[in-house]
């Protein structure tokens, strides 16, 4: 018998989750502690957080479970999701993902823990991938400029409405929209355009422009291509006619159709947009997808979102990044044109990736399949008496049943397959990459109609007009012609993933970003069927299992927010800003505050905030930040006293993006709503708050959150993004809804802010698997992890680095500032100096510049152990050593293992003129050879990028130096 039995029940606890997501085991935290001057967690976190913030009671949530409990339990929500066959359509579409991407990128931590590509130098990987997606969509879109994708296709729409606003020259004018257009993209642009004051017009453009219409200013024209109801139409005319009125036209159209149709471009569209999911991303209820957005040459400087372009790096080999990021709505704040932030990378990337794997045949051969689908379909209902309204179509088929449409639905659910019903009349059936022969018999036999797919097959035409055959040429550039083996797909997505930093190397410390684990048992339902293959228009009774998640991840962030309800719907913070920002207006207008349109936003603010407070109609007043990094709270009395009729809302981020607690929140707060105001708390550092305080509590009316931060959703290299909207009750009247998803949302809602009813349902799993693997104790244990991390690093650097401020206690929140200024002042060397060198350490640099320029803002999170934390420091400490040693004249100002940092393995062969050693370029302070990262390219030239704009894979010549 063993001296100490363990019992059985401490045993099937197993490790708990808890000890695999914090990083820092006791003993560690010991040493933080002590090198921070605290006794424990609870002590250093009484001293940080203040008084008056602090929460009473421990978090009210279910008790930490084991991985295999998650997974059970997760299998068991899955398990309620029936997967029918979804033949219902409506720019969502079954589609095949080929394996060789689902598992070396979506399944790949490679690629789904790294973060947007801000670091050029280190994520030339998905640069490249990035720009594949963005000459895939400009070629199949037949326009020259694309971006690097964009949250849907419905809020694609919405921002092609805007950006007709500012090239457009009826600057007045109203935005049309077909009535043949997706009705979730015509209830996202009515959502977007009601605040800014732009007038919403939907009318069928079959035949033309109504001439009531026509006689008025038109901004703007929206078309679907095939439209909703799989209609496809010559547009050319409509757009003729619509560029006659002076208008700008937008083409919402479907990439897989655009391999057999004239593009938007050759018809003469202005905009195209829409989605790639059916490029080999599931449906996921909903999302994430990647939306796109591709426009005319003279548009370009125009582009919401990101944009990838190449430039050249110092030894001037051909380089990516992202281009024009003057234009970033965090540079433009109040004067940004979109909000938009966070994209969809790492769909982009399996899209792009899925027309690289298939190539132009590969896809058109797909594209013809389907086709023929549709046709055998509709000559069989022919043939079986049934009317189909349309002559020419793509993949979907309306068919006209007088009276019987409901029946023939549920008929067809009753044989597994979903259909669309439009209305008594009628029902959409809509064919995809994986229709097979028995899905058309099971549809006939819903109809109450038969057919032999052979004999029918024989005797059919295709249904698309000759005329608008497509002739030219796409997808030519050689990306799309060398990956046809899967060996060689194999090694592509390897070659590119080896060129990136993402956290399966190392930490990522960017401060506001909280790159923490995204652990695999949270990650692995996300490609499970029951949740990747759901339609997000399948009735709901067939998604009891996402219902339910749903509803307890909403209650859940609720509890640990304070707040008293939550939406999922907004598909990433901007969004979930916007829709903070229309519930408040909602509220002011109901009460008859209409004139209260004055939004107030610190100086320090994240970009989107001022952007969003623009798109939700709203006048940006900034209030200035004091010497000690805090709002200023004396500007704050003053503009809170001249607005105070006007007042709609203070948006503030807490901790704010200085990374400390400010005391006086709740006083600022009170103030506000002693004005009239409503209080918007930015939750994207909710990291530093989990467990200890809840801003529904202290004075907050409405925050959204990022499960891409604290609820570990990974970055994906920019994207996907969760932002949910959580607000008092007394604003939940005006969270967003959906009109094809009652439950969604309430009745009295501002309309949809995203395509989905819950936008990216897909990826919620992931938050929902994390709450429930750490418990309520896990969660503040993290937050009071967190927190000591970002301590112990502003210890450590303190005597080398100034932190730039502290809170309470000489304490940082989550996150810490160190200022480089004083050093650049003083030797030359700069915060880009700093952040390319610590790559040739081995790192990925904090955050630059934000919130303040000249500095880097530290964010370790919790999941970092003790070794990396110190690992980060050293190198940080031995920068300091080598700033000096350029400051002293040792290393001139202009040929340092600084300024020519990061070092690749080329810039170290042939010959070496530097006045320091190879070793000090590449493996400094201890770096390991056999550990090396090494960086693909040196230091990119961002300004010859801005000014020899190329923002599709240049030609094949240009890989040849
Ligand atoms: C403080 C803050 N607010 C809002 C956002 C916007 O969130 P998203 O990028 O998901 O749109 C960010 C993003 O980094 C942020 O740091």
């Amino acid at each position: 018998m063993t001296a100490q039995r363990i019992p059985l029940s401490q045993l099937e606890r197993g490790t708990p989750f808890e000890h695999r997501h914090i990083g820092p085991d006791q003993e560690a935290r010991a040493k933080m502690l002590a090198q921070v001057g605290y006794g424990s967690l609870d002590e250093l976190t009484a001293a940080a957080v203040p008084e008056v913030i602090k929460s009473a009671d421990d978090l009210d949530l279910p008790g930490a479970r084991t991985e295999a409990e998650v997974l059970d339990e997760l299998r068991a929500l899955a398990g309620r999701n029936q997967v029918l066959t979804s033949m219902i359509g409506l720019g969502y579409y079954g589609t095949f993902t080929p394996p060789v991407v689902l598992r070396n990128v979506l399944e790949n931590p490679a690629w789904y823990t790294a973060y947007t590509p801000y670091q050029p130098e280190i994520s030339q990987g998905r640069l490249e991938a990035l720009l594949n997606f963005q000459t895939m969509v400009a070629d199949l879109t037949g326009l020259p400029t694309s971006g690097a994708s964009l949250l849907d296709e419905g809020t694609a729409a919405a921002e092609a409405m805007a950006l007709s606003r500012r090239v457009g020259k009826n600057k007045k004018g109203l935005f049309l929209v077909d009535a043949d257009t997706l009705p979730q993209t015509v209830a996202v642009v009515r959502t977007r355009a009601e605040p800014t004051g732009v007038e919403v017009v939907v009318a069928d453009l079959g035949d033309g422009i109504p001439a009531e219409i026509a006689e008025r200013e038109i901004n703007g024209v929206l078309l679907q291509y095939p439209g909703a109801s799989g209609a496809v139409r010559d547009l050319k005319p409509v757009i003729d006619q619509a560029h006659e009125l002076g208008a700008v036209v937008t083409v919402a159209a479907d990439l897989l159709a655009l391999t057999l149709l004239k593009s938007p471009g050759e018809l003469g569209a202005d905009i195209a947009v829409g989605t790639t999911q059916r490029f080999g991303v599931p449906m996921g209820f909903g999302g994430p997808h990647a939306g796109y957005m591709a426009v005319r040459e003279e548009f370009t400087r125009n582009l919401p979102g990101r944009l990838v372009g190449v430039s050249v790096d110092a030894d001037g080999a051909k380089a990516y990044r992202l281009a024009l990021q003057t234009r970033e709505q965090h540079i433009r704040r109040e004067r940004a044109t979109s909000n938009i932030c966070t994209a969809q990378v790492l769909l982009a990337v399996m899209a792009g990736m899925y027309a690289v794997y298939h190539g132009p045949d590969g896809l058109k051969d797909i594209a013809r399949r389907t086709h023929r689908y549709a046709a055998i379909l509709a000559a069989g209902l022919r043939s079986g008496g049934v009317e189909i309204v349309h002559d020419a179509f793509f993949d979907t088929v309306t068919a006209r049943v007088p009276g019987r449409a409901a029946e023939v639905v549920a008929a067809a659910r009753d044989k597994g397959v979903n259909l669309h019903l439009v209305d008594a009349d009628h029902v959409l059936v809509a064919c995809d990459e994986t229709t097979r022969r028995a899905h058309l018999q099971a549809v006939w036999a819903a109809f109450g109609t038969e057919g032999d797919i052979d004999a029918l097959d024989a005797s059919t035409e295709d249904a698309l007009p000759a005329t608008l055959e497509r002739t030219d040429a796409y997808l030519t550039h050689p990306v799309f012609h060398q990956h046809r083996s899967e060996t060689a797909m194999l090694r592509y997505l390897r070659r590119l993933a080896d060129r990136d930093y993402a956290l399966d190397r190392g930490m990522i410390p960017l401060g506001s970003c909280t790159m923490k684990l995204n652990a695999t048992t949270e990650m692995e339902p996300v490609t499970w069927p029951e949740f990747g293959q759901l339609h997000p228009f399948a009735p709901a009774e067939q998604a009891e299992g996402y219902l339910t998640l749903i509803r307890e991840l909403e209650d859940r962030l609720a509890e640990v927010t304070g707040y008293d309800k939550v939406s999922l719907q907004p598909n990433a913070g901007s969004q979930g800003e916007l829709a903070g920002l229309l519930a408040v207006r909602g509220y002011h207008r109901a009460n008859g505050d209409e004139q209260r349109t004055v939004c107030l936003i610190p100086s320090s603010a994240h970009g989107t905030n001022a952007a969003s407070a623009v798109m939700a109609g709203m006048k940006v007043v900034v209030v200035k930040t004091a010497e000690n990094g805090e709002i200023d709270v004396e500007d704050l009395r003053a503009k809170i006293d001249k607005h105070r009729d006007e007042l709609a809302v203070l948006m503030i981020t807490y901790p704010s993006t200085h990374g400390v607690f400010e005391e006086h929140v709740a006083d600022i707060c009170a103030q506000v709503h002693e004005a009239g105001g409503q209080v918007y708390v930015d939750g994207a550092n909710l990291n530093a708050l989990v467990g200890l305080a809840k801003p529904g509590h202290f004075g907050g009316d409405v925050s959204h959150l990022n499960l891409h931060k604290t609820f570990c959703i990974p970055h994906g290299g920019g994207g996907p993004g969760v932002g949910p909207v959580a607000v008092r009750a007394h604003l939940a009247p005006y969270l967003p809804n959906h009109p094809l998803q009652p439950s969604a949302g309430p009745a009295t809602g501002v309309g949809p802010v995203s395509a989905a009813p819950w936008g990216s349902a897909g990826i919620l799993p992931i938050s929902w698997a994390y709450m429930r693997l750490m418990g309520g104790e896990g969660l503040k244990r993290a937050t009071q992890v967190a927190v000591l991390s970002a301590n112990y690093i502003a210890k450590r650097l303190e005597p080398h680095y100034p932190v730039l401020y502290t809170g309470p206690g000489g304490l940082v929140a989550h996150e810490c500032i160190i200022d480089l200024r004083p050093l650049t002042k003083a030797t030359g060397v700069t915060v880009d100096d700093v952040a390319k060198r610590l790559i040739d350490y081995g790192f990925h640099a904090p955050t630059m510049s934000f919130p303040v320029a000249g500095t880097l803002m530290i964010e370790p999170t919790e999941s970092e152990d003790l070794a990396e934390l110190d690992r980060f420091c050293d190198a940080m400490i031995a920068i300091r050593a080598e700033i000096d040693k350029v400051g002293a004249g040792e290393w001139p100002a202009d040929d340092n293992p600084l300024r020519n940092a990061p070092h690749t393995a080329g810039s170290l062969a042939g010959t070496w003129e530097h006045p320091y050693t190879r070793e000090e370029a590449a493996f400094p302070g201890g770096v390991q050879a056999a550990d090396k990262y090494w960086p693909p390219v040196r230091r990119i030239d961002q300004a010859f990028g801005d000014r020899n704009l190329v923002c599709s894979c240049p030609p094949p010549d240009a890989y040849e130096d």
